[in-house]
């Protein structure tokens, strides 16, 4: 018998708090137009409630602030990257890792290595700068969700799963091609929806055949973990940390973000088992980010993941952020407005395509809808479609598959009535949608436009 109320509250208490500007509709309609209406460009003290991402946004525990004070700062063998890498290794038992300042600084250096003209990498979804490394390195980028996935109203417990028959077709016919196959857990372009240990254990069968190594972009990899234990047969009673073993086993190597479920706000590392591809790494690695035991990190941030990686596998800790979550797009959700379906784990996706039908895909619907959240309530969220993935790397522009709204939850930061209030500012908005009209893009860059392109509202 659980002796627990239903109520999930926040598993911790707040020490030291940062105030929030108020600001009025006015005052950020003014922001909007100074910042071409690009949400990346407004100063995040004009904001009121920052969903912009949960990358390195979240809220370190007094452990880990502790931990900051143990840093040690030695250029080479500091006990901090000891312990750092004994975290690492007590969930990912990889021979390798190698640490870099954030996450696509390990991309880079992957595929400085495994990328080139003419190579196929395949993921259940590339992300934003994923994407952008890869095609950098002039290989090609290729996604093979699942057809559920393109269906943003759907339900189905594991809809970031890769399609393995794609795999299996595409590997056919290109193997010697392929110098990568990619997992993304979870899978955050397609919402934030998690892979099942089914679905590794299906694509290791298919790469072991083909002998292509698989890699997990494992940045919210305790979040995918509490979602195989809440939904995948025989997986129920077991600890998370059990889960991620489970993960990484059948991986060859893996690029992180610590800034996601590292639980700090800087980060990331690049894990293999190949000694020779570990060594080429390194190589890059000197070049670029640092000595190999610190990377591109100083010793007081390897002691903060060192730490995160111990509490973000905490049952406590994670029933409450997937609860957090689903509590904003449970309500969207029963009020109508169109989200992403089942809820993922770091964050709600409003379906800005089905909520602004009257808004035509190169229009930007989801960049539209992003503006008038910020503009209505001080509600900064990320577009993910057509602004982010609409360019081609021919400089051509093609609908994105989906036009979403990602309001991203930072770890730890807000409370439940911040949360209230994102939920009365987005049904406000909803309520009024088919006022809101599209946008043009006046300047962008030709790579990851959605960081620094300027807007102009259509009439
Ligand atoms: N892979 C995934 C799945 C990500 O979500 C991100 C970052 C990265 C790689 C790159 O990591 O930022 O440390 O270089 N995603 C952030 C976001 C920025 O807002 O979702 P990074």
């Amino acid at each position: 018998m659980d002796d627990r109320f239903r109520t999930i509250i926040e598993p911790f208490r707040i020490h030291s708090v940062e105030p929030i500007r108020l600001t009025d509709r006015g005052e950020r309609e003014a922001r909007l137009e100074q910042a071409s209406y690009n949400l990346f460009a407004l100063h995040s003290d004009d904001v009121l409630i920052d969903l912009l991402t949960d990358s390195g946004t979240g809220a370190m525990s007094s452990e880990q602030w502790a931990g900051l004070q143990r840093g040690d700062e030695s250029y080479a063998g500091s006990p901090s990257w000891y312990r750092f890498l004994a975290a690492v290794r007590e969930l990912f038992d990889f021979a390798h890792v190698i640490p870099t300042h954030q996450g696509r600084a390990a991309e880079k250096i992957l595929f400085t290595v495994l990328g080139g003209p003419g190579r196929v990498i395949p993921n259940n979804a590339h992300f934003d700068t994923t994407r952008a490394n890869v095609e950098f390195s002039g290989a090609q980028a290729v996604d093979l969700p699942i057809a559920e996935a393109r269906t943003p109203a759907l339900e189905h417990p594991f809809k970031g799963n890769m399609d393995v028959d794609a795999l299996e077709a595409l590997l056919a016919d290109r193997a010697g091609d392929v110098p990568v196959v990619f997992v993304t857990v979870t899978n955050n372009s397609g919402g934030g929806q998690p892979v099942s240990l089914a679905n590794l254990r299906a694509v290791r069968a298919v790469c072991d055949r083909h002998g292509v190594p698989l890699f997990l972009d494992a940045c919210r990899f305790a979040e995918n973990a509490w979602f195989i234990r809440e939904r995948e047969p025989g997986q129920s009673g077991r600890r998370v940390a059990d889960i991620v073993r489970d993960m990484a086993s059948l991986a060859d190597g893996m690029t992180m973000s610590a800034k996601k479920d590292g639980l700090a706000n800087i980060g990331g590392w690049l894990a293999v088992r190949d000694d020779d591809l570990a060594e080429q790494c390194r190589n890059l690695l000197i070049l670029t980010e640092g000595f190999p035991t610190y990377g591109g990190l100083a010793g007081r941030d390897l002691e903060a993941i060192a730490r995160g990686l111990v509490e973000v596998v905490d049952h406590d800790y994670l029933r409450y952020r997937i609860r957090a979550t689903a509590y904003l797009g449970d309500a969207l959700h029963d009020a109508g407005v169109p989200v992403v379906r089942p809820i993922g784990g770091h964050a709600v996706y409003i379906d800005a395509g089905a909520l602004l039908p009257h808004v035509a895909p190169l229009q930007y619907p989801g960049q539209a809808l992003a503006c008038e959240l910020y503009a209505a309530g001080g509600v900064r969220g990320c577009e993910i479609g057509s602004v982010m993935f609409g360019r081609r790397p021919d400089g051509s522009e093609q609908p994105a598959a989906v036009e979403l709204v990602r309001l991203a939850i930072p770890r730890r930061t807000y409370t439940q009535s911040h949360i209230d209030y994102v939920i009365e500012v987005a049904l406000a908005v909803a309520a009024r949608a088919d006022e809101l009209r599209g946008m043009r893009i006046v300047a962008a860059p030709p790579a990851l436009r959605h960081f620094t392109a300027r807007f102009e509202k259509l009439g």
